[in-house]
Parts: structure tokens; sequence; C-alpha cells
């Protein structure tokens, strides 16, 4: 038993380095990260509680925290990804894990291999982490019943992003101090968004005041289901928010036409400084990237570092993945 304890070294540093909230009785044993419905505020915060503790050692020169070392992370993307893809890679590497990108593209998935055929297969390698991406909504929970070891959804489909909502709340909560009380507009193409889908259970479970704006084409039927307020105007929503999270147009989802065009959405739903002046003076900005830039957010206001927090983003999304990476593998030794 003792040598078992000396030999974990999660076990070890458990005891020792970290001071981190057992996992809250409902949510032991998770073996996965699907999504962030129906995950309460302390299991939330234990995952950004530890991500806190990666976020200097990831600015040192020696970055590498090797507790995880002989498991395997299998990155399975049937989507596009520079940000999602290269910090679950970054993550599992300074974790002391062999990580493998799959690239769809170079895959038997061209020869017609089936979603749960290329799950099994991968699944008989013996991999303790696959993170998936895929453009179909419930895919990863699908294939998470298909294998023995965890999994985590990397953005599935319009469903959900969940390392993406646990990474904008590190930031915000970095920024703010708080997320409890803040004033939160997400804002653009909520109808095909995981990002504003995990954002929204994941702010409003730690008590933000949210609300979604977006034009009528592009707002989810029965709106407020999700949870929070409704706008369809950026210009009345934006007063006083604290944190003004703005979305791409995810364009390979759409069929047909959604908005009149770029130059009239930009006029009432992108961002600028003229409507960033109608929020709180100390209001910051977010956008999950890709940006595209004088779509959704004015070009220099999205470079600005007083408002903009895009970068920080992506930065604390190594922090979260290995804080997700560690909590999955401390529940299931
Ligand atoms: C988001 C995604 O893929 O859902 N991007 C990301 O993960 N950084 C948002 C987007 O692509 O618009």
């Amino acid at each position: 038993m003792v040598r078992i304890a000396r030999l974990n070294p999660l076990r070890r540093r458990k005891k020792t380095e970290i001071k981190l909230l057992p996992a809250p009785k409902e949510q032991r044993n998770r073996r996965h990260l699907l999504g962030i419905e129906g995950m309460n505020a302390p299991g939330i915060n234990r995952i950004l509680d530890l991500a806190e503790t990666y976020i200097e050692r990831n600015r040192a020169q020696d970055k590498k925290h090797a507790i995880l070392r002989g498991r395997t992370l299998i990155n399975l993307f049937f989507e596009d990804s520079t940000r999602t893809r290269t910090s679950f890679e970054l993550a599992g590497k300074r974790l002391g894990m062999d990580v493998i990108n799959m690239s769809v593209g170079n895959s038997a998935v061209k020869k017609g291999e089936t979603l749960i055929d290329t799950a099994m297969t991968l699944n008989a390698m013996h991999p303790d982490f696959i993170a998936v991406r895929h453009p179909e909504s419930g895919a990863v929970q699908l294939l998470s019943e298909k294998v023995n070891c965890s999994v985590i959804n990397a953005g599935d489909g319009w469903h959900e992003h969940p390392t993406q909502a646990l990474l904008d709340a590190l930031t915000i909560r970095r920024h703010k101090k708080r997320i409890d009380g803040l004033k939160v507009v997400i804002c653009g193409d909520i109808l095909h968004s995981r990002v504003a889908r995990s954002n929204i259970f994941l702010l409003k479970t730690l008590g933000a005041d949210v609300t979604i704006v977006a034009p009528p084409t592009l707002m989810p039927a029965c709106p407020e289901s999700l949870g929070a307020k409704v706008s369809y105007h950026l210009r009345e929503a934006i007063v006083d928010a604290d944190i003004v999270m703005m979305l791409r147009l995810q364009r390979e989802r759409m069929e047909g036409s959604y908005i009149p065009s770029i130059r009239e959405y930009f006029h009432f739903w992108g961002l600028d400084r003229e409507k960033l002046a109608l929020a709180a003076d100390d209001a910051l900005v977010m956008h999950p990237g890709p940006i595209n830039r004088g779509v959704e957010i004015d070009s220099t206001l999205a470079d600005d570092i007083h408002r903009s927090i895009i970068l920080k983003q992506v930065e604390m999304g190594v922090a979260v993945r290995q804080a997700v990476l560690e909590v999955l593998a401390m529940d299931n030794p």
C-alpha cells in the first residue's frame, strides 16, 4: 500500500503540494468531460483552482511537470483547429504524457471507416485520454460509450465546448477577481455556437448575469430555455456590461444566407469602440478565436491590450487543459 502511494505521483502531489478540493460527491468517478451542463459550482471551481497552479509554471523556462508520465493522450480532430488542438498537445506534453495527433484527413476515416470503428481501433491501443472534436452534436458522447479511456469533448457541432468555457471563466476570474454578479454579454452567432452554450451553463452556475445577443436568424428557437437573458440589439444589451464576449460567424455550419450583408452585420452586431463605450468603463472584450476582423469585432479593438483579453484566453487554454487532464486522472486512477 505504502509503495503504491509512493509510486503514484498524483497521490504524492495531492498530499504535499496542492490543497485541492475533493471531487464533489455526484461528480466523483466522472470518467469523461463531455459538457458543462450538469456540472456544479464546486466541480467547476475545482478545475479552475487547479488550473491556477499551472499558469506561472507555464511562464517559466522549465514547463515540465511530468505527473502523468507514461500515459497517452490522442487528439482526434474531425474539424480544423489551431488553439484547442495545440493547447491539448502542449498540456499533455507538459504533464509528461505521450501525445498523438490524429489527422483525420490522413486516416482510415477517408476510406470510409465509421466513427465507432475509429474509436474502437484507437481504444485497442490503450490510450488513457482521447480529446475529440467532431462536427456532429452528440458524436463525442457516442464515442465515449465505446471506449475504456477518458474522453474529453473538444467541441461537438453546435452542442458544447467545455474546455473553452472553463478557460474563459479562468480568464474572467483572473481579470475581474470574481464571476458572481458580473454582467456578461455574449454576442454573435448564438445559433451555431457550442462556445455560447457551454459559457451560458458555466457562467450562470457561477452566478453571472448573462445576456445573449444575436440577429433573429442567428438565435436558436426558444432562446430563453438556455437560461440567459435574450436581446436582439447589441447597443441595448451592452449597457454597463463587465464582459463582452464576441462570437465568430460559423459559416461552415450555415446552409444559405443568415445575414443580409457583412456590412450590416458589423453595423448592428459587430463590436467597435462606439458600442463598447456604452459598457462599464473597465469592460473587457473576449473572443474564442479565430477572429474575423471587421466582421465580429473592429480590428484595432481586438488588438488593444487595455480592452481585449483574447490572447490571455489562449494562454489560459493550456493551463485549463492541464487541469482537466489531471482531474480526470485523479478521479480515475
Ligand atoms: C471555437 C470552436 O471551435 O468552437 N474555437 C475555438 O475552439 N477556439 C469557436 C469558433 O470556431 O468560432
